[in-house]
């Protein structure tokens, strides 16, 4: 199969030395990449800033802004079978970027914040993407209910939900646990490992799951 991985975080500038962004590594995307390409797939990797070098043998599309990733996913999602959007974009940014650096000279500071692009939400209603569309959902509390309403409003085959309030696992950690929410209300705990092992699990179940022909594994 060709997949298309979103992995890392975004950076949203404030003006020319400062930027929001989150605590994404890119580790979890990186080692779903490599995975892939160990399976025998081929793998575009759209990767925001991480110090991670990228895996032998894969495509790798560097972008720095959530609109500069939606741009690259619109480029290069067409031709893929299957897309595993796994990086922390930001979800808001700046409404204007200043072009000199901000000079401190007020108590207060009101920054004034606009909406990305919803790449992953995008996939089906704006790029027409028919391959097997997998979502991760990053939170905090109900992880399954919040999960399972991502998996129906952006019309994914998968979404995999990750406790990101846990200690070790999740953000910036080397280890992983994700519970996998699927159509019917259908759930597969997939527990603590590392993020190598973890993803490996998810990369045999993805292709199982997007083939129908692929042999079952146990
Ligand atoms: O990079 P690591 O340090 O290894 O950490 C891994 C991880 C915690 C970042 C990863 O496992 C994870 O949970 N990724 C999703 C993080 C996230 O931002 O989740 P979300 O619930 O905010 O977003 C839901 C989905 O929509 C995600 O597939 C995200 O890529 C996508 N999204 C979000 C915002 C946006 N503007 N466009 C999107 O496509």
């Amino acid at each position: 199969m060709r997949l298309l991985i979103t992995a890392g975080p975004t950076r949203e500038p404030i003006d020319p030395v400062r930027f929001l962004s989150n605590r994404s590594s890119g580790k979890m995307g990186y080692a779903l990449a490599e995975a892939a390409l160990e399976a025998g797939h081929a793998v575009v990797l759209i990767s925001g800033p991480v110090s991670l070098p990228p895996p032998a043998g894969v495509t790798l599309v560097r972008v720095e802004t959530a609109r500069q990733m939606f741009e690259a996913v619109e480029t290069h999602l067409s031709g893929c079978d299957a897309a595993i959007f796994s990086a922390a974009v930001a979800d808001y940014r700046p409404a204007q970027v200043a072009a000199e650096k901000i000079k401190k000279n007020t108590d207060t500071l009101t920054l004034e914040l606009e909406r990305t692009e919803d790449i992953l939400g995008s996939a089906r209603s704006k790029f027409g993407f028919r391959g097997f569309l997998v979502g991760f959902a990053a939170e905090t509390q109900n992880l399954v209910e919040h999960a399972q309403d991502k998996l129906e409003r952006k019309q994914c085959d998968m979404i995999v939900a990750n406790d990101v309030s846990q200690a070790g696992i999740g953000f910036d950690s080397a280890e992983n646990e994700v519970t996998l929410c699927l159509p019917g209300g259908r759930k597969i705990l997939v527990p603590r490992q590392s993020k190598t092992a973890l993803a490996r699990e998810l990369i045999a179940r993805i292709t199982q799951l997007a083939t129908p022909t692929a042999p079952k594994s146990k």
